[in-house]
């Protein structure tokens, strides 16, 4: 789906591909200073959730599931660290995004979350936003975020699980060397994020979307009366969110 997508949607504006979060509390959504920023709200209030709780200015960062680009250039945008990579599955979304955000220090790479091109100890951080539910082996998934990561590093890891899923996902991240610093439950957030996008997502879907597609689409983007929306609203998924360090090396 995702690598069809790359070529059914070529639209330089449409730069992520997650459902979203809006604070519960109106007043702690951020402003952007930047008027091209504001469409993308609440999708990049997905990351934010996450790059928030800790310090990334001047670290090097690694994205694994990247996308179309748009939380990886936000977060090199706003929250400055010295490099980031983006690393995708997707060729075609890899070579979108290296087209369309040509900035230093940022750079899309083509890869597997379960096999990443990259040596031991490279990375201070890396976050993964609704990617993870795609991957085949969440255990291989959680050993190359360790094998990654330098010592104290940072895991910032959000998406979406079928309830009965989540015992097995917690036992694979305790086993994995991951220590968890902070879990939550953003299914509220989520909820609220696509209502209070629905209309711009359909209003997307109707312009740019050839007709074949739109029903899947519809789908896709979660809007109300979309299964998964429907799931979400009667607990039947649950989003989380989780703020992970990899354990420190005795010396
Ligand atoms: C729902 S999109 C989320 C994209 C981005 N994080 C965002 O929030 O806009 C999921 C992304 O994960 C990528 N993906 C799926 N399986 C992957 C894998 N095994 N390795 C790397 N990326 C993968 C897909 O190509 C897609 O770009």
């Amino acid at each position: 789906m995702y690598q069809a997508m790359g070529y059914v949607l070529k639209h330089k504006e449409w730069t992520y591909i997650n459902y979203g979060y809006s604070d519960l509390a109106d007043s702690k959504n951020p402003v952007f200073p930047d008027k091209m920023d504001e469409g993308n709200r609440l999708s990049y209030q997905l990351y934010t959730h996450l790059a928030t709780e800790i310090e990334m200015e001047n670290k090097q960062i690694l994205e694994v599931g990247s996308g179309r680009g748009g939380g990886a250039s936000m977060i090199k945008k706003y929250f400055k660290p010295e490099k980031l990579v983006g690393l995708d599955f997707s060729g075609a979304f890899v070579r979108l995004c290296n087209k369309n955000f040509r900035t230093s220090g940022l750079v899309f790479i083509q890869g597997d979350a379960e096999n990443m091109p990259f040596s031991a100890e490279s990375f201070d951080v890396v976050i993964n936003v609704e990617s993870s539910h795609c991957y085949y082996s969440m255990r291989s998934f959680f050993a190359q975020v360790i094998k990654v990561l330098r010592s104290g590093g940072y895991f910032l890891f959000t998406d979406f699980r079928k309830p009965h899923e989540i015992e097995g996902l917690e036992r694979l991240i305790s086993a994995s060397g991951l220590e968890v610093l902070k879990k939550r439950d953003i299914t509220p957030n989520v909820i609220k994020a696509l209502d209070e996008d629905h209309d711009r997502r359909m209003k997307t879907i109707l312009q740019k979307v050839p007709k074949p597609f739109m029903k899947q689409f519809r789908e896709f983007a979660g809007v109300k009366n979309s299964i998964v929306y429907k799931q979400f609203g009667k607990g039947e998924l649950l989003y989380l969110s989780y703020i992970m360090r990899k354990k420190i090396n005795p010396v």
